[in-house]
């Protein structure tokens, strides 16, 4: 992170600029996670690596990209598969994307799950589940980004 003034002169739009950048979202492919996405093709992200949990989304993360890609041109979309509770499958997607793009600038670990069962009900597979997606899941996006990171300079997780 700089810690530089900017200069003053300096229009918003090249301060926030993501020109060049490639970005991975878990989750990107609906809610906060696909506005992320959209915001990041809006400031000119070269990539963007959705993320999305199973098959059964595919579609879903297809057309989201599709439709980024729409509306920016100068941005290219995809979309991977990858249980980020599985440390596996979010270390090798995040490789891939890595190889796929050439670079990975900015990872955010959005994918989450929600229950309204009452704790006192949820069952230890529940509980398991959702510590699984909204605890582990962030943990190992972090580690396979720092591992990628860690190998160029400057970085910041
Ligand atoms: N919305 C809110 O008011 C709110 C408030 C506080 C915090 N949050 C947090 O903000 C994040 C996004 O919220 P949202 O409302 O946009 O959620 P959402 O619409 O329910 O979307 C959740 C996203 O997470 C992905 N996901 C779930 N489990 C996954 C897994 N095991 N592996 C990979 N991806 C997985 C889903 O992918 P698939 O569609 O492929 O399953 C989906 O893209 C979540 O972490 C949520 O807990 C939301």
């Amino acid at each position: 992170m700089s810690l530089r003034a900017p200069d003053e002169t300096t229009p918003l739009s090249q301060l926030f600029s993501l020109e060049g950048r490639v970005c991975l979202v878990t989750g990107g492919n609906r809610g906060i996670g696909f506005a992320v996405c959209q915001g990041y093709a809006e400031a000119g992200a070269a990539g963007i690596a959705i993320i999305h949990s199973s098959e059964a989304t595919a579609e879903l993360a297809n057309e989201r990209a599709l439709e980024i890609e729409k509306q920016y041109p100068r941005t290219k979309v995809r979309a991977y598969k990858a249980d980020v509770a599985n440390a596996k499958e979010i270390e090798d997607v995040t490789k891939r994307v890595f190889a796929d793009f050439g670079r990975l600038d900015i990872v955010v670990a959005n994918a989450g799950v929600y229950t309204e069962t009452p704790a006192l009900d949820m069952l230890p597979e529940e509980a398991q589940y959702v510590t699984g997606v909204n605890y582990f899941g962030p943990l190992y996006t972090a580690q396979a980004a720092a591992s990628i990171a860690r190998r160029k300079q400057p970085s910041a997780i």
